[in-house]
């Protein structure tokens, strides 16, 4: 019996000890990897919406949704960029952490945009629509063209 408090013990102990050390681990590769994961979100929420439109599938009524998720997205972006990192695999340019407010105002203006896709999906105007994802659509470039590096640049493109 004795025993086998002495084993749950240095249990615990050995799994307070690791914890800090885990949490400490954070390397910059994995912030990169998560703010891109949330990026990818949005093009995947932006991707589902455009093969509604245009291969139009029977899922006219998901566009609110994937807008919504857009929406939440953007409430996460100042978070996941705070951390200034331009090494490593990663297409953030350096102007992020230089324009601070310009970056968050992009972040706030794609979360308007997407909620207000949002409202007018609920309507089922479909000119409408497509007017708010083109709106919507133009504030993921409104930000990209600053601070994202180009294409030829992209770490995809060095592999
Ligand atoms: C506030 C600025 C901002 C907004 C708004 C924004 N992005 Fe991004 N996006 C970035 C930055 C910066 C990167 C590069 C991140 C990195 O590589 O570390 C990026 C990268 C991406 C990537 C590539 C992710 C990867 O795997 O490397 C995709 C896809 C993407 N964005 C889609 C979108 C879509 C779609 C929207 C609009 C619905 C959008 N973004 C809105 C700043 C933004």
């Amino acid at each position: 019996m004795q025993r086998w408090s002495i084993g749950v013990l240095t249990l615990i102990a050995f799994t307070l000890l690791l914890f800090p050390l885990s949490v400490q681990a954070q390397s910059d590769e994995a912030f990169i990897i998560y703010r891109q994961k949330l990026m990818r979100a949005n093009g995947a929420h932006m991707g589902a919406i455009a093969d509604i439109l245009k291969k139009k599938l029977p899922y006219t009524d998901h566009i609110a949704t994937h807008a919504q998720g857009i929406h939440l997205v953007s409430k996460l972006i100042a978070d996941a960029f705070k951390k200034e990192i331009t090494a490593g695999k990663t297409d953030a340019k350096p102007e992020i952490w230089q324009d601070w407010e310009k970056f968050t105002a992009a972040a706030d203006a794609m979360g308007k945009e997407s909620a207000r896709l949002a409202e007018i999906a609920q309507s089922g105007d479909m000119q409408a629509i497509v007017a708010q994802v083109k709106k919507l659509g133009g504030t993921c470039g409104d930000c990209h063209k600053p601070f994202r590096k180009p294409k030829e640049e992209s770490y995809k493109r060095q592999q």
